[in-house]
């Protein structure tokens, strides 16, 4: 917030509050030109339907604390707490601050629970069935948004039921995915090949994924594969997952594998990026469900136990 602001808020808060007290202590001293009813009690003088008046009566003195009640209680909130402006509270409280302590805590409780077992080899947390259902609990609070509750992907999120890993799929590189999470660079061909050159090499690619294409188109598009593809992809197309090139053999895409979803792709490339959990789960959590992920692919042949 710049000063102009700042002081703005706080002119304007302090003011206001200011205000209001004062037009409690002018009003409540004000005495309209009052007169008397029958019964002898003080009215404002205004007289209805011939006997109906208004009596004048003071307000209530608990009504009147109370409103003084608030005003202390929201001054005395803004000395302690942050909302003057740029002021930041004389107790130094801050949400994210109280965020991060709740979260500090719960993950301090967290590693005393299951600190130990997290520990053990992750090949073997895979069949422990607590461990799996901390991994799953897990994976639906943190994961599913982006890979679905059943974590078989979606357009752009890949599937990690299907044994088929753009970065790999022994247990070091599934966890290495998880916890430091990854960033893949494809770079983008608009530039250099012409639109048609474009569907060329996507023909290609299709034919690579084994699907049945005009092989004039394909063989033509062979050339600029191997000339501009093969160093990432392999000159047989099956990827390299040190790069997070996807295998282009197994027809099966992230992005899709129509024409149009493959001609966008090599126009304009892509960077997919898994968000690294070292900082989001921690150690113990992310343990927990990349051996949940490694279980779902153990099974992976149509017997998963959920
Ligand atoms: C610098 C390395 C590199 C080069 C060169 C490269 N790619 Fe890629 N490619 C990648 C990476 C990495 C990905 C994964 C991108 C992602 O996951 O976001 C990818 C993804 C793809 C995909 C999407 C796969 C899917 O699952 O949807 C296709 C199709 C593809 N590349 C084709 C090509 C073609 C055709 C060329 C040559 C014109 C090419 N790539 C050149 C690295 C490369
Ligand atoms: C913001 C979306 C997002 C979230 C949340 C997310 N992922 Fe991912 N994840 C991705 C994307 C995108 C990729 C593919 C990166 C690429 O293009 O290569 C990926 C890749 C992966 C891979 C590697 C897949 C392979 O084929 O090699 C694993 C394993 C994985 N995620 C597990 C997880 C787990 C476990 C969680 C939860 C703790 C999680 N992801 C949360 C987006 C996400």
């Amino acid at each position: 917030m710049s000063a102009f602001w700042h002081w703005f808020v706080v002119i304007i808060t302090l003011v206001f509050i200011a205000v209001m007290v004062w037009l409690f202590i002018a009003t409540g001293k004000a005495r309209v030109p009052s007169g008397t009813n029958k019964e002898g009690e003080e009215t404002t003088g205004h007289v209805w339907d011939e006997d109906l008046t208004e009596l004048n009566n003071p307000m209530p003195r608990w009504w009147l604390w109370l409103f003084y009640g608030t005003v202390i209680w929201s001054l005395g909130y803004l000395v302690l707490y942050p909302g003057l402006g740029n002021f930041a509270g004389t107790l130094g409280w801050t949400s994210s601050g109280q965020y991060a302590e709740e979260m500090e805590r719960a993950t301090a409780q967290f590693q005393e629970r299951f600190g130990e077992l997290s520990q053990r080899p992750l090949e073997e947390l895979a069949m422990h069935p607590d461990a799996l259902r901390i991994g799953r609990n897990i994976f639906a609070h943190n994961c599913s948004t982006c890979h679905g509750s059943d974590a078989r992907g979606a357009p752009g999120y890949p599937n990690l039921t299907d044994g088929h890993w753009i970065w790999g799929g022994e247990v070091d590189q599934v966890w290495h995915s998880v916890y430091h999470g990854r960033q893949a660079v494809m770079p983008g061909f608009g530039g250099a090949l012409s639109d048609q050159e474009v569907t060329r090499t996507a023909v290609y690619v299709q034919q690579l994924a084994g699907r049945q294409v005009d092989s004039t188109l394909a063989a033509a598009g062979q050339r600029h594969y191997d000339m501009l593809c093969a160093a990432c992809h392999g000159a047989d197309g099956t990827g390299n997952p040190m790069l997070g090139a996807p295998d282009l053999t197994r027809g099966i895409f992230i992005y899709g594998g129509s024409m149009d979803d493959l001609r966008y792709t090599i126009v304009n490339g892509r960077q997919g990026v898994m968000p690294a959990q070292r900082d989001l789960l921690g150690e113990a959590r992310s343990r927990f469900v990349t051996a949940y992920v490694l279980s779902l692919n153990e099974n992976s042949n149509g017997s998963r136990d959920d």
